[in-house]
């Protein structure tokens, strides 16, 4: 019966093209219970049109052998809906601040180059689409973006210190104003995630503009987000706006990976004597206050900034930095914390 089933299917073309559905292979399964056929397909592409005359092409073709009486087709997800979910990344973190300048884009790309360090496939996404500051700060303002040769429907991201990175600051010319809507922010960012070639990921850290606006909502409905971290700096103010961040994540169902406060106290190169600038341990009361993990404290370095600005992270010019180290040991505790949220 099943063979009789097929030879009818045979006939049917396959919306759009000259050949059978038989021949395009898109028949998964067929079964047979009583008078009723079950037919599983998978469509080539994702055009509604498609689906629906098929819907009413098979079981007409179907039912014209005998004894078949009823028809149920379940269609699987398209390729291209199964891509939305980003199978290949294991894991996407996306670091914010409450507000801009308080480090959050040299915490995200030397956490990403940390992460990397510890043998992971790491990507870096900048979201930042009104300060694309990952480009300059890894180097790599003029570097092209090429199209995947293997698919050329996708963009290749750059890679650089062992990591893949994308940014708007790629595509679009520099100082360009780039002064974008809401809706805009969102369809870049979707882009970002399912048009790039990331291939198999651990990690992607996505470095998003401060506040809590489009960029933030988009991310939190295109793709699962595993944690968020924050950024803040040591003083009192700073805090409010770390518990809007905070605030947000909850709403938007985004576990918080981890507090990292930056800038937090200064070390004299030519003495050794620290002082505490900002004050200092407001992350980490911060992080206790609100029950979250608390990564580690990053001090104010001339290194780290001279690092940033000529395009190669510390934790690449300087691996041995207590620095480094401390970006090492706040990508060892991320981990640690995405693992016990697995379990
Ligand atoms: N711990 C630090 N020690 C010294 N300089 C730092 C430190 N952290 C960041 N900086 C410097 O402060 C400036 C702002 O940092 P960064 O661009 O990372 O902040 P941001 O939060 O991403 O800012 P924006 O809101 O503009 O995106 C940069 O010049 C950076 O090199
Ligand atoms: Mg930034």
């Amino acid at each position: 019966m099943k063979d009789k089933i097929l030879t009818e299917l045979n006939r049917v073309f396959y919306p759009g093209k000259t050949t059978s559905i038989v021949k395009e292979n898109i028949i998964q399964d067929i079964r047979i219970e009583g008078n009723k056929a079950f037919i599983r397909i998978k469509l080539l592409d994702d055009n509604p049109n498609v689906a629906e005359m098929l819907k009413k092409s098979i079981p007409l073709a179907a039912k014209q052998v005998e004894g078949i009486e009823e028809v149920e087709l379940e269609i699987d997800k398209t390729p291209k809906e199964e891509s939305k979910t980003l199978e290949n990344i294991r894991h996407i973190i996306a670091t914010t601040s409450g507000k801009g300048g308080v480090g959050k884009t040299t915490v995200s790309v030397n956490i990403a180059v940390a992460l990397a360090k510890l043998n992971l496939k790491v990507g870096l996404l900048d979201a930042d689409i009104y300060g694309p500051n990952v480009p300059k700060m890894l180097g790599i303002e003029h570097t092209p973006v090429m199209v995947d040769p293997k698919n050329k429907d996708k963009i290749m991201p750059i890679k650089k210190y062992g990591i893949k990175v994308l940014s708007i600051g790629n595509l679009v010319p520099e100082n360009a104003a780039v002064i974008w809507r809401g809706p805009l922010i969102g369809q870049a960012i979707k882009q970002f995630l399912n048009d790039v070639s990331w291939g198999e990921l651990d990690f992607l850290v996505v470095d998003l503009p401060p506040g809590t606006g489009d960029a933030q909502l988009t991310l939190a409905q295109e793709a699962h987000v595993s944690g968020g971290i924050i950024v803040i700096t040591p003083q009192d103010v700073a805090l409010s706006d770390a518990r809007k961040a905070n605030d947000f994540f909850r709403r938007l169902k985004i576990p918080v990976v981890g507090v990292i406060e930056n800038m937090s106290y200064f070390v004299c190169p030519k003495c050794g004597a620290r002082t505490d600038i900002f004050s200092h341990g407001g992350g980490k009361k911060f992080a206790a206050e609100e029950s979250l993990p608390f990564l580690g404290e990053i001090p104010i370095n001339v290194e780290l900034r001279e690092g940033s600005d000529r395009g190669k992270p510390i934790t690449i010019a300087n691996p041995d930095s207590p620095v480094s180290k401390a970006f090492v040991d706040a990508a060892r505790n991320i981990i640690e914390t995405i693992r016990s949220l697995e379990d």
